[in-house]
């Protein structure tokens, strides 16, 4: 679906990306881990054409149409608006309207209540706040979706939702992800692939299947060790 050409980005006299490579397959998810600071909102910003990179070009196929979840759910919905009015938000610009029906049927796609179409977002809690946030984003039908950081304020038992929603949402609507996360374990449940960036660099590129086969560089060695494996 893309192909990412040598794209490099400096704000400023820092060098945020430098020369990265990589294609993101149709119908896949691709997962990028990497330290905070490292580049990957950047990179995704640049792919979703929010962002120009300095260098470097992005190939499009299959006529991608592309939104993006942010981690911050709070900030990226108005607290004056309700839900209804949340989900209306990517048709301002076109002559439709998402009516009651399909407004609905979003929110069902979610496994959100009806009721909560009324409500205001300091009446939602965050786990509701963060599906609302996604319907928003599918709501105008993307084949292409950025998730960037969406479990990060979220505690594990809502993580764990969100992730399972989001496999739902992907096998029945045939969407592309690029999945941006600091949570590893996440990787491995969603993502066919992955990223591990740092310093504006790609160190590894992964396939999840081959993980433990695969020789990888040391940092990402070094934070796959961090995860404490505990079971229950
Ligand atoms: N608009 C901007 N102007 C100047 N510098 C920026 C801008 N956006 C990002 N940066 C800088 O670029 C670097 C990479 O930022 P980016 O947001 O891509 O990192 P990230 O990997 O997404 O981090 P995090 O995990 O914290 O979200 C950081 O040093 C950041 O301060
Ligand atoms: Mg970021």
């Amino acid at each position: 679906m893309f192909k990412i050409i040598n794209i490099s980005k400096t704000y400023k006299d820092k060098k945020v990306l430098d020369n990265i490579n990589f294609d993101i397959k149709k119908g896949s998810c691709l997962g990028i881990i990497g330290e905070s600071g490292s580049g990957k909102s950047t990179l995704a910003k640049i792919i979703l054409g929010i962002e120009k990179a300095n260098s470097g070009e992005i190939l499009k196929n299959n006529k991608p149409t592309a939104s993006i979840v942010f981690q911050d759910y709070n900030s990226s919905v108005n607290p004056k608006f309700t839900v209804y009015e949340i989900l209306n938000e990517p048709f301002w610009n076109s002559y439709k309207k998402l009516d009651m029906k399909n407004a609905i049927l979003l929110l069902k796609s979610v496994e959100l209540e009806i009721n909560i179409l009324k409500k205001y977002p300091h009446e939602l809690s965050g786990g509701q706040l963060q599906r609302v946030c996604i319907a928003r984003a599918i709501a105008n039908k993307p084949n292409f979706l950025v998730l960037d950081e969406i479990l990060s304020s979220l505690d594990i038992l809502n993580q764990i939702e969100i992730i399972n929603l989001l496999k739902k949402i992907k096998e029945r609507n045939n969407i592309t992800y690029l999945f941006i996360t600091h949570n590893l374990e996440s990787i491995f449940s969603l993502c066919d692939r992955f990223l591990v960036i740092k310093d504006g660099k790609i160190l590894d590129d992964i396939l999840v299947n081959n993980f433990l086969q695969k020789d990888v560089s040391p940092y990402t060695k070094q934070l796959f060790n961090a995860i404490i494996p505990i079971k229950f």
